[in-house]
């Protein structure tokens, strides 16, 4: 893809992500247990420990920065950094309300980071590679930052068929608005770019990153049928698209959804599958 490509991509990205910026915020203490446990294999993956530089990439609402501020202690600090500041208005809040003071914001594009070269012990990023349009791009970015010897870590969705959630999202979404390819203000597809195994060692090798190792996540989680479990991420989702629509295709979507998941009900509880991937490499130490 070319440079002039790359921009304009770049820009649809940051104007869908401008929108739900307020959706996360509002959402997104609600999530955080569930968001500890994904954070979990990608900060055991990255290695981090106290003291250390952080860069966290795409921070959204502050997953995972926040956990990794508290892990790296006063010593170290996190550079959390998303392309888009209304997404980090939550990671704002949720920083001062944690009263964590080891974090700086920056908004920057994961393909120009604002740092010198050789500047982290680590980079991380949680489900914001596959939005970009050139992540082979983005892992050089991460090389050039990293000290030599320092290690990148990026967790993204494994394939959309894998992680039920999405599977009933989707089912809804075409049930009530139509075609995923017409429904301009939902993104279903770019959030699994990266899903096919091997997808991210490509990008991670083709970004110059050694000792690159991919790995497949999953958890089975059962979940009361009777508690509002997918609220959250219904809005996180949906949220943007539905600003300003009817109040009957609201309630529309939400009506499909929660019958996709009742479809599923196993006695009291809905068992989930979920598929994340976790890709790792380093910079080298000549
Ligand atoms: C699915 S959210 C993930 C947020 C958070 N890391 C999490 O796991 O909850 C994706 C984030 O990627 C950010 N993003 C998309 N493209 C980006 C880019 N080129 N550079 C930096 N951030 C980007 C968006 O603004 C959004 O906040």
């Amino acid at each position: 893809m070319d440079a002039d490509a790359i921009k304009r991509e770049t820009e649809l990205v940051r104007a869908d992500w401008a929108g739900r910026g307020r959706h996360w915020d509002r959402r997104a203490d609600e999530i955080a247990e569930q968001a500890a446990r994904m954070n979990a294999p990608l900060i055991e993956a990255a290695d981090i420990v106290q003291g250390q530089q952080v860069c966290d990439i795409a921070t959204g609402a502050g997953e995972p920065a926040l956990s990794v501020a508290s892990l790296v202690g006063a010593e170290g600090r996190v550079f959390a950094t998303d392309l888009c500041p209304e997404m980090m208005l939550g990671a704002r809040r949720r920083a001062a309300a944690q009263g964590l003071r080891n974090l700086t914001f920056r908004t920057a594009d994961m393909l120009a980071l604002p740092d010198a070269d050789a500047a982290f012990d680590r980079v991380i990023c949680r489900f914001g590679l596959m939005f970009c349009p050139a992540p082979a791009r983005a892992a050089a970015e991460a090389r050039r930052v990293l000290k030599p010897g320092g290690r990148a870590a990026y967790l993204v969705w494994g394939p959309r068929a894998e992680t039920t959630m999405f599977v009933v999202f989707v089912t809804a979404a075409e049930a009530v608005l139509g075609p995923l390819d017409t429904l301009d203000d939902i993104d279903l597809a770019r959030p699994f770019s990266l899903g096919a195994a091997g997808a991210l060692t490509s990008a991670l090798t083709d970004g110059g990153l050694t000792d690159v190792d991919e790995r497949e996540v999953r958890f089975a989680p059962r979940v009361p049928a009777a508690a509002p479990f997918w609220q959250a991420q219904f809005d996180m989702t949906f949220g943007r698209a539905l600003d300003g629509a009817p109040e009957e295709k609201n309630r529309a979507l939400k009506d499909a959804v929660a019958s996709g998941f009742e479809s599923l009900r196993e006695g009291d509880e809905i068992p989930l599958a979920v598929h994340v991937r976790i890709g790792t490499g380093a910079k080298p130490t000549d």
